[in-house]
Parts: C-alpha cells; sequence; structure tokens
C-alpha cells in the first residue's frame, strides 16, 4: 500500500511539474473551476494525488465492498471534515477495525487526513442544497418508536444531516446497507477484523436487534441527503 501510495504522490508531482513547464492539460489536471472550490494542496503534494486512491472506490457510483458482507461503499463528499478525519484516524489507531481502510489510514500523516478531509467536504454541491430541518419523510410507527427511544435526532440532527457537533456524521440519505453493516459494526466486540470502539454508537446500537438496525437503518438511507459520490470521471 506504502509503495502504491509513494507511486501516486510521484505522479502528482510530476503532473504539476508538466504544468508548471506548459499549457497542455496533463493528465491529472482538473478544470480550473474545481482547482479553485476545492482546497489545493498540503504541503508540496497536490491534493489529487492525495485522493487518487481513494477515488477508485469512493468516487464509482454504485461501488461495493466486499468484507465482511456486499455493501455499498460509503459516500464521503458533503460528509463533515472533522467527522471524516475522526474516522480516519479511528482507522488508523485501530479504534475501527475493517483492513482495508486500517492499511489506507495508516499510510496517511495527520496533515493528510486533514488535507483530504477538507477536500470531501468542500467538493463542489452540483445539485444537492443544504436540507430543510424536518426530515424528507416520516418514518412508520414501529421506527418511530426506534428512534424515540435512542434519541438519534437529538445527536444527528432533526433532519439527520444536522449533527450537533462537527465531529458527528450526516447520516441522512447514507446508502442503507452501509448504515446497517456500520450500525452492526458499533455492537461486535472481541472480533480482530470486524467492529467499531465507540462508546457512545456502541452503548446505543446493543440496545437493538439487528433486524431493528435494519429497519433504522433503511429509514435514514431513504431521506434527502447533503452526502453524494462525486464520480471519478469529472475529475478529468
Ligand atoms: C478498496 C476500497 C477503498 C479505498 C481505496 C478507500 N476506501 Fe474508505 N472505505 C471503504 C469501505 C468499504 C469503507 C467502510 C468501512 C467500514 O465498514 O468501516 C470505507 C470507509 C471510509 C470512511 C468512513 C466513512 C463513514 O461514513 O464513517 C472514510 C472517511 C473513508 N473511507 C475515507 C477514505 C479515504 C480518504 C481514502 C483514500 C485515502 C479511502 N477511504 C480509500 C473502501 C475504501
Ligand atoms: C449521543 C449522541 C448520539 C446518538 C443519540 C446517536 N448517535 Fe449515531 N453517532 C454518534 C457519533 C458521535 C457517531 C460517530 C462515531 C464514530 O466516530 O465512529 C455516530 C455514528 C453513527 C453511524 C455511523 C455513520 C457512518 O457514516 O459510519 C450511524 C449509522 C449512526 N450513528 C446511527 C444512529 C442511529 C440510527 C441512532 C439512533 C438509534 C443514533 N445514531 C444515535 C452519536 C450519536
Amino acid at each position: 500500500m506504502n509503495l502504491l501510495f509513494n507511486a501516486f504522490l510521484a505522479l502528482g508531482v510530476a503532473c504539476v511539474t508538466s504544468l508548471a513547464h506548459s499549457q497542455a492539460p496533463a493528465p491529472m489536471a482538473a478544470p480550473a473551476q474545481q482547482q479553485a472550490s476545492a482546497p489545493a494542496s498540503a504541503g508540496n503534494v497536490p491534493i489529487r494525488a492525495k485522493v487518487a486512491m481513494c477515488m477508485g472506490c469512493h468516487n464509482i457510483p454504485g461501488y461495493r465492498g466486499s468484507f465482511p458482507e456486499v455493501y455499498s461503499v460509503p459516500m464521503i463528499a458533503g460528509q463533515n471534515a472533522q467527522y471524516i478525519a475522526a474516522a480516519l484516524h479511528a482507522y488508523k489507531n485501530g479504534d475501527r477495525k475493517h483492513p482495508t481502510m486500517r492499511s489506507v489510514a495508516a499510510s496517511l500523516s495527520d496533515q493528510d487526513i486533514q488535507a483530504i478531509a477538507n477536500y470531501y467536504q468542500n467538493l463542489p454541491k452540483g445539485q444537492v442544497k443544504p436540507l430543510p430541518d424536518k426530515p424528507s419523510r416520516e418514518p412508520n410507527a414501529q421506527v418511530a418508536g426506534l428512534i424515540k427511544k435512542a434519541g438519534c435526532q437529538s445527536c444527528h440532527g432533526s433532519n439527520f444531516s444536522k449533527p450537533i457537533a462537527p465531529n458527528y456524521p450526516k447520516i441522512a440519505g447514507q446508502h442503507p446497507d452501509y448504515l446497517f453493516v456500520a450500525l452492526k459494526e458499533y455492537k461486535t466486540q472481541n472480533n480482530p477484523d470486524v467492529g467499531r470502539n465507540n462508546p457512545i454508537m456502541g452503548a446505543i446500537a446493543r440496545q437493538f436487534s439487528n433486524a431493528e438496525l435494519k429497519e433504522l437503518a433503511n429509514y435514514v438511507g431513504s431521506l434527502d441527503s447533503e452526502l453524494r459520490v462525486h464520480p471519478e470521471s469529472r475529475f478529468r
């Protein structure tokens, strides 16, 4: 992974050099508009080289991972930067155990993590608008009871997209199959490859059966979202 990452860095540096010497578009150059709206770089390495390795999974509509089961790769474009950074630190320090994301995060410095988190938060919004306070649809009576029991909205916001702290995630409209896997992960203990140590969500997820977590995930995932997949083709 480190080797691969270094190769991406080298590519990025080559790209900047060729831009400096000619007006011809380099293979990895972004349209000027996108370069203006996304933070340019941290240190001397362009941010686009840093995110090259993420794009293959997070920037492909419909892309799925297969561990520990088949589920959609989470949307991170439009997510809060501080939450993205917190999640990457949790993979890096082992609080989140997903093996692929652990090795990805292990290759990132703290400075990289901050730059990448800002980049994904600030990607161009396209058609996505800030959501009204009310969720875009009401839950059925059963799901309403589950939400009330755990007070989900007291942390994730009335529309599930306005968390009370910047290091808490927006969850409205996130892929339902991913939400379900994430919720189960907070419950999982004593497995070296699966699970998330988070005292807050651990206590909450353990109050529910998996069938109830699935109902919650399906409802929250069905809501309008500020999250999106930023297709890789738009980077070209
Ligand atoms: C091989 C595919 C793959 C690559 C490459 C990859 N990711 Fe991930 N990422 C995933 C999967 C799958 C998950 C869900 C893991 C889990 O269940 O905890 C994930 C989770 C995440 C999360 C947590 C999202 C959330 O809502 O909690 C963040 C943040 C993230 N990735 C950022 C990145 C960044 C930044 C990069 C590049 C430096 C990257 N990923 C590279 C597949 C990938
Ligand atoms: C006391 C505050 C609090 C409450 C109440 C709460 N959450 Fe969370 N939630 C958090 C925090 C903090 C995180 C981030 C944990 C981490 O970093 O892994 C989180 C993470 C999540 C995630 C993972 C999102 C992702 O992108 O991976 C899901 C899904 C989730 N919460 C759903 C719920 C649901 C559904 C409820 C109600 C049943 C709920 N939460 C109640 C604070 C809360």
